[in-house]
């Protein structure tokens, strides 16, 4: 790969007060580009965050090709710089990228891309609890033509946006609204990746969920609309008498990497974990006999998210007394502390840069 060049900002921007962060509102200085034509990389540069120039015939704007990860880097106990599992998002945007008929991005540019960006940037990290600095590296289509096939052109990019909590509620229990006629993605779709157009297929339910107050949208099956998916952009894991059940990853769902996270953290515990179907039956039926301890999400912009109440026109499940439940608490602290680095990485999921 050619060295990245690097051309720094005459003009910085001022830097935003912690309680007005909120999410992906405000970006930084810099952003990385790389080019993509007909099998070869071209041109990685950090630059100054900015407008780019396309054609109205690229690609991604008439046959959405257009992918993209979600991660953090976070402003350690120690003063240095921990990115969260950049490997595994280096894979994933992978795996979605051959799904979408576009080019694999070399892990290793991934990886020296967001280094030498989030080192450019770093005084954007923000230090308070629960803020971090998001990465959102992106891959669309840039070929200029009609004609559905794959583009021979694209630019991967990585923009960085301090943030603070994803939710107005920040660590307290969510509203979910269980959506049971719109679905997000179906089995041998696109669902398992990060593909922009499964973001495209949620809004509507999620804006008319927002619009009675709840939080986000519960996803069902496409097929029979009864086994439960994911929430929003979070997975979700429920904890029924002594165990944890989270819905497998079954092609239609996105295997996040929270998700993994709390996976290997609960067996550690000694937790029971299951990954299976899951039927929004089963939950019903663990809420009426008392079984149904606590619900939660996973994801990066979240972190770990309590569920207090999960409801639609035909039910209303409150779980915990929409309190945050013990198991929600513990695995949030956890996860916190280990990206923080106020508690050892065994998982070895931080990079710690110099
Ligand atoms: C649809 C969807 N599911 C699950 C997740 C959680 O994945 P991760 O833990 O990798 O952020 C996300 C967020 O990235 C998402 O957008």
């Amino acid at each position: 790969m050619e060295p990245i060049l690097i051309q720094k900002t005459n003009a910085p921007k001022e830097k935003i007060a912690p309680e007005k962060l909120g999410f992906g509102k405000y970006f930084t200085d810099h952003m990385f580009t790389v080019e993509y034509d007909h099998g070869v990389w071209k041109h990685p540069k950090i630059s100054p965050y900015g407008k780019f120039e396309m054609e109205p015939g690229a690609s991604v704007f008439h046959y959405g090709q257009a992918l993209f990860e979600g991660m953090k880097a976070f402003r350690g106990a120690t003063g240095k710089i921990h990115l969260f599992r950049p490997e595994f998002h280096a894979r994933r945007i992978v795996e979605g990228a051959k799904r979408l008929c576009m080019p694999a991005v070399p892990q290793e540019m991934f990886l020296q891309a967001i280094e030498q960006l989030v080192k450019v940037d770093e005084s954007w990290i923000p230090v308070a609890k629960d803020s971090a600095l998001y990465l959102r590296p992106t891959l669309i289509g840039t070929e200029s033509f009609l004609g559905v096939r794959p583009s021979e052109k694209y630019l991967f990019f990585i923009i960085c946006s301090p943030v603070g909590a994803y939710y107005a509620e920040k660590f307290a229990p969510v509203k979910i609204w269980i959506e049971e006629k719109l679905i997000r993605a179906a089995a041998g779709g696109l669902g398992a990746t990060k593909a922009a157009a499964n973001y495209a297929a949620s809004l509507q339910a999620s804006t008319e969920a927002k619009k009675k107050n709840y939080a986000q949208v519960l996803w069902l099956d496409a097929a029979e609309h009864k086994y439960i998916e994911e929430v929003g952009t979070m997975n979700v894991f429920f904890r029924i008498g002594d165990e944890v059940i989270t819905p497998s990853l079954d092609g239609s769902i996105l295997g996040g990497a929270t998700r993994d996270c709390v996976l290997q953290i609960l067996k550690d515990w000694g937790i029971k974990t299951t990954e299976r179907k899951l039927s929004l039956e089963e939950v019903l039926a663990a809420s009426k006999n008392g079984t149904l301890k606590e619900v939660f999400g996973t994801g990066t912009a979240a972190v770990i998210s309590p569920v207090g109440v999960l409801a639609n026109d035909r039910y209303n499940i409150t779980i915990n007394n929409s309190e945050v439940g013990e198991l929600t608490t513990r695995l949030h602290q956890e996860i916190s502390a280990i990206q923080s680095g106020t508690k050892a990485d065994k998982y070895n999921w931080v990079k710690i840069l110099n």
